[in-house]
């Protein structure tokens, strides 16, 4: 794993958006997993007004919430293209956004993992985390060989979504969400996490040991992490100064 401390939210995203266009010119049929949440919005600016190219480029997404369609503005899929595809050169027929609405969840689900590896799977994967250690919605406990399906939401996250759902009792239940394994599967990962609210998580999940407790935690297995953090999400590492180390000296090859 690449632990990338940066100053402040601005620069993780500015880092993170140097990464996915570098890539997108390396290769323009770049396939492309985008996640939700606060923390990507402003990657997702940056890329925007980075006027890339994206035509070729595939995108798939992290959950979406069960029972909402695409147009629900408290859908992930209404949220990417508020943020990002609304305002990007692509092509609409590579675009593979999860639907909340569809007949046979379960079905849907297999579906979709088997897409994603039709498309010969995820280049890139951007993710966030959550500060109960989940990645996507796989929450703790979720099998960390587990692929796209049905979760149950935990009763923590079904609060923190309470807002944009004006009560609890209105957030949906369950998720379809791409598993751990799915994640584990791309070729690189990129997870954002800024502000002091991740540093206890962003701690347990880069020092701590695997566990499906902490989903994100699995990710230590994973060849090619970027974990891009910012001064505050990174204050528990007990290993900060290490990290910082390794990276001011770090060798820019093959980005
Ligand atoms: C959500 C999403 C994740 C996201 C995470 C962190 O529940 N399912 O994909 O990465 O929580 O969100 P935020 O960036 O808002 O902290």
């Amino acid at each position: 794993m690449e632990v990338i401390i940066k100053a402040n939210y601005e620069e993780v995203c500015r880092e993170a958006a140097q990464m996915v266009t570098a890539a997108l010119r390396k290769k323009p049929a770049l396939v492309l997993g985008l996640a939700t949440g606060k923390t990507p919005r402003e990657l997702y600016r940056r890329l925007v007004e980075s006027q890339e190219d994206f035509q070729n480029a595939m995108f798939f997404n992290l959950d979406e919430f069960v029972g909402l369609p695409p147009r629900d503005p408290r859908s992930f899929h209404h949220y990417l293209q508020e943020h990002l595809m609304d305002h990007i050169r692509h092509d609409p027929r590579k675009v593979f956004f999860l639907r909340g609405d569809e007949r046979d969840m379960e079905r849907y689900a297999s579906e979709y993992e088997e897409k994603i590896q039709d498309v010969g799977g995820i280049d890139i994967q951007i993710l966030g985390i959550g500060r109960n250690g989940h990645i996507a919605f796989n929450e703790p406990g979720s099998s960390l060989g587990s692929r796209t399906r049905i979760k149950t939401l935990d009763a923590k996250t079904i609060v923190e979504y309470a807002g944009i759902f004006h009560s609890p009792d209105e957030v949906p239940r369950f998720s379809i969400t791409l598993g751990i394994g799915t994640v584990m599967a791309a070729r690189r990962i990129i997870l954002l996490a800024a502000g002091p609210e991740k540093a206890e998580i962003i701690h347990r999940m880069v020092e701590g040991p695997i566990t499906a407790e902490v989903p994100g935690s699995a990710l230590q297995l994973h060849p090619l992490v970027h974990l891009v953090i910012d001064e505050d999400a990174a204050a528990k590492l007990a290993r900060r100064d290490y990290w910082k180390w390794v990276y001011s000296n770090k060798w820019r090859v093959g980005q």
